[in-house]
């Protein structure tokens, strides 16, 4: 439902990140074209209200436009997607500190504004260099408190978020969504590294959440031969099919990732993380005139995504 481009920002020829909707392409019609926008909106100011080291940043965003956009930092690097299907296999030391920069951005999102980002994988998570942006807000809540974030209109019929990384509790859309929900998928996507295979593979969604529901505990961990005990037992853990039997907060987490990659660190000579040729540096920066940084941008565009 949306288009990201590479961008130059007009006034200080500073490149960007620039995601548009493709409002256009909804084939739902005026009331689901509205739909879209209004969550287009609610992503943009989620990620406008964190600002961490290991979350996408957001400089500017034109939103009452026929093609509403917002503008973000250029991560200068690849998703942890395209990653994973490239040589070499990550050593377990890369692994710990890439999920362990994951947890620090959603830990962060959840303490300040109650966050919950709902479709985390590999696909969302962006590595440039040795840093981890987590990106796409898209269809993040915010749990009670801040009303203005926490507003969400669903659209009847339409399933929310990707069932591969999902936890039961968000397959059966149960009102228990919390912070648990994003460990389970980091749990799922550190499995999927250490073992260097996602444990569900080729089961259709019924399948999916039957197995999960069941739980994979112990099954794909002969694949990680080698892994820190304390890192297998922490994954097996985030995977609990019960929200209540995982680690409670992200502080368990980053506890645990942090240790575990100190003591991986002197066994690990292959780094995830590829080198980035250059990695633009955070800061905000105002559009002063979006009229003008879309012509701009009409005109150097190359997709990312
Ligand atoms: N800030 C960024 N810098 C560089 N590339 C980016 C950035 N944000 C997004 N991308 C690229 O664009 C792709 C799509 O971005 P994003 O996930 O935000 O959009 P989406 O439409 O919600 O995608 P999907 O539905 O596949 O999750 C990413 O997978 C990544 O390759
Ligand atoms: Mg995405």
């Amino acid at each position: 439902m949306s288009l990201v481009f590479q961008g130059e920002d007009a006034a200080t020829r500073r490149q960007a990140a620039v995601k548009f909707l493709k409002v256009d392409q909804c084939e739902g019609g005026v009331n689901e074209s509205t739909q879209l926008k209004r969550r287009f909106i609610r992503e943009v100011k989620l990620m406008a209200s964190v600002r961490h080291q290991h979350l996408v940043e957001v400089y500017d965003a034109v939103l009452e436009a026929v093609y509403p956009y917002y503008v973000m930092e250029l991560i200068d690097g690849q998703t942890l997607q395209l990653r994973m299907k490239l040589p070499p296999v990550p050593g377990f030391a890369a692994i710990c500190r890439l999920g362990w920069q994951v947890a620090a951005a959603l830990n962060a999102a959840w303490q300040k504004q109650r966050i919950v980002h709902r479709d985390l994988k590999p696909g969302n998570i962006m590595l440039a260099g040795d840093n981890v942006k987590v990106i796409d807000l898209g269809i993040a809540k915010a749990i009670g408190g801040n009303t203005h974030l926490s507003q969400i209109t669903t659209m009847s019929g339409m399933m929310i978020g990707t069932p591969y990384y999902m936890a039961p509790e968000q397959h059966l859309a149960e009102k228990t969504i919390d912070c648990r929900t994003d460990i389970y998928a980091l749990g799922l996507i550190l499995c999927e590294l250490l073992g260097m295979r996602y444990p569900f593979e080729g089961m259709n969604h019924r399948e999916l959440l039957v197995a999960k529901k069941t739980g994979c505990q112990g099954k794909w961990e002969r694949r990680a031969h080698g892994a820190p005990t304390a890192v297998l037992e922490l994954v097996n853990a985030m995977m609990e099919p019960a929200p209540e039997d995982r680690p409670q907060t992200w502080t368990d987490v980053l506890q645990v990732l942090a240790e575990a990659e100190k003591h991986a660190a002197t066994a690990d000579r292959d780094g995830i993380l590829v080198t980035a040729s250059q990695v633009i540096e955070g800061g905000t920066r105002l559009i002063a005139d979006p009229a003008a940084a879309t012509t701009e941008l009409d005109g150097t565009r190359t997709e990312l995504g």
